[in-house]
């Protein structure tokens, strides 16, 4: 099992850090490929409740060593932060690497998307506002500025400089903000640079060696298919790519050593931010999955919006990602229902579509063609067995394997290691 990728199949928080969590014993490194701290899992350490958002969850294990890859944008306050608050809970974060390739979030970045996300107004993106996208825009116009410039105080000055006279015009001309100064930026980032310093190591020859030493790596996304810059619900989406292909670029592999590839799954399906949701459920139904999931996010704390399981999506999230299996979560959260239901495929502009339709606007009006199959009462946070879940229960995993054609390889019911239930 050299290499395996844990992907989101949905709009992201459907439980990926559980997946790795579950899969922690067998894993030597822990790699996490894109996004920033616009994602977010929350775990338990030494009975300290720790919210991370860049630093994988693989640093809880000792014998696990943690890896930012290249295609992550990092801010390296956020990064410091992160590593003092486990260093603070008993956890140590020195086998913690990152990428010198990484490109850095600034504080200009912030501070745009905080004055372009209210210009759009009516029509703004909803998104985290951490710089993500600011961020990766700078690095596909090639002004970005890496992990690496840190260690050349003459390069990072002058790339520094380039840079923000630009953001600087379009902030003081364009949304008359108060300009940045070159030098409380340089002096900040030097500091982060000291102790940075002893982490950033090559992550792709890292990986790579590992791998020739037979050791097992876990590639691990944010976010989820439907926010894929790509493959996502466009513009509606992240700066990145979660799906599996970008898991290959940013950690610089090739596909021969992927073996599994791991959707997680939430048996319902929420989404944070605005965007095209087909099955989501505006009434009573909505309201009680996400009171009984606890549907906040865990970066800005918002109410994430609720519906029924897709299969549309997931039958997208299997193909474009190459899923080998299905690691479903939060089945507990549909016990109390008379029926569950899902959605099989999408009627819109008088047509019936069973796959993604081929233009957005399609997307946008995709009314849900529901299954409605009986629910179940018993609460299931205590089954410790795929088989002794109740039968409509079961009946509904195996619907859903069934209708998107890959098999089921854990059901979760709670967030402890013990409620992630291996298929037999
Ligand atoms: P950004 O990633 O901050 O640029 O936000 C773009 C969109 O992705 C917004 O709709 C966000 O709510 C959404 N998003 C970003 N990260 C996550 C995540 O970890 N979970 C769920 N939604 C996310």
């Amino acid at each position: 099992m050299p290499a395996s990728i844990v992907v989101g199949t949905q709009w992201g928080d459907e439980g990926k850090g559980k997946a790795t969590d579950y899969l922690a014993d067998r894993m030597d490194l822990v790699v996490r490929y894109q996004g920033g701290n616009n994602a977010g899992h929350t775990i338990i350490a030494q009975g300290h409740t720790l919210k991370l958002q860049l630093i994988p969850s693989g640093i809880l294990y000792p014998h696990i060593t943690s890896v930012i890859a290249d295609g992550v944008v990092v801010d390296p306050r956020v990064l410091l932060e992160e590593m003092d608050g486990l260093e603070a809970v008993g956890v140590d974060p020195s086998k913690l690497v990152v990428s010198g390739n990484c490109h850095m979030i600034m504080p200009y970045h912030l501070e745009i998307e905080r004055v372009t996300e209210r210009f759009l107004g009516k029509n703004a993106l909803g998104t985290t506002k951490r710089g993500i996208g600011p961020a990766y825009g700078d690095k596909a116009a090639r002004i970005g500025l890496r992990i690496q410039d840190l260690f050349d105080e003459k390069i990072f000055r002058e790339k520094l400089d380039i840079v923000l006279k630009e953001k600087n015009l379009v902030l003081t001309r364009v949304y008359g903000r108060l300009p940045l100064t070159a030098d409380a930026i340089v002096e900040d980032y030097l500091r982060y640079a000291e102790r940075l310093r002893p982490h950033v190591v090559d992550t792709s020859k890292l990986i790579h060696d590992a791998l020739g030493d037979g050791e097992n790596v876990l590639l691990e996304g944010a976010q989820g298919t439907m926010l894929d810059l790509d493959k996502g619900t466009y513009p509606f989406v992240t700066s990145s790519n979660p799906v599996t292909g970008y898991a290959l670029a940013s950690a610089g592999i090739g596909p021969r050593h992927v073996e599994r590839v791991i959707g997680i799954t939430k048996a319902y399906v929420t989404r944070v931010g605005a965007g095209p949701f087909p099955t989501e459920d505006l009434g009573l139904e909505g309201d009680r999955l996400g009171e009984r999931g606890h549907e906040f996010g865990t970066v800005t704390g918002r109410k994430r919006r609720c519906g029924w399981f897709d299969a549309v999506i997931l039958r997208y999230a299997a193909r474009v990602n190459g899923l080998t299996e299905l690691f479903v979560t939060k089945l507990d959260v549909l016990s109390g229902f008379e029926t569950v239901k899902v959605c099989t495929a999408y009627r819109a502009d008088g047509d019936t579509y069973e796959d993604v339709p081929p233009h957005q606007s399609l997307f946008h009006d995709a009314e849900p063609v529901y299954e409605e199959l009986d629910g179940w009462d018993e609460d299931l946070t205590g089954v410790r067995a795929i088989d002794d879940l109740p039968k409509p229960a079961r009946a509904y995993l195996e619907r859903v394997a069934d209708l998107i054609g890959v098999p089921i390889g854990v059901v979760s019911v709670g967030p402890g290691r013990e409620q992630s239930l291996p298929a037999a």
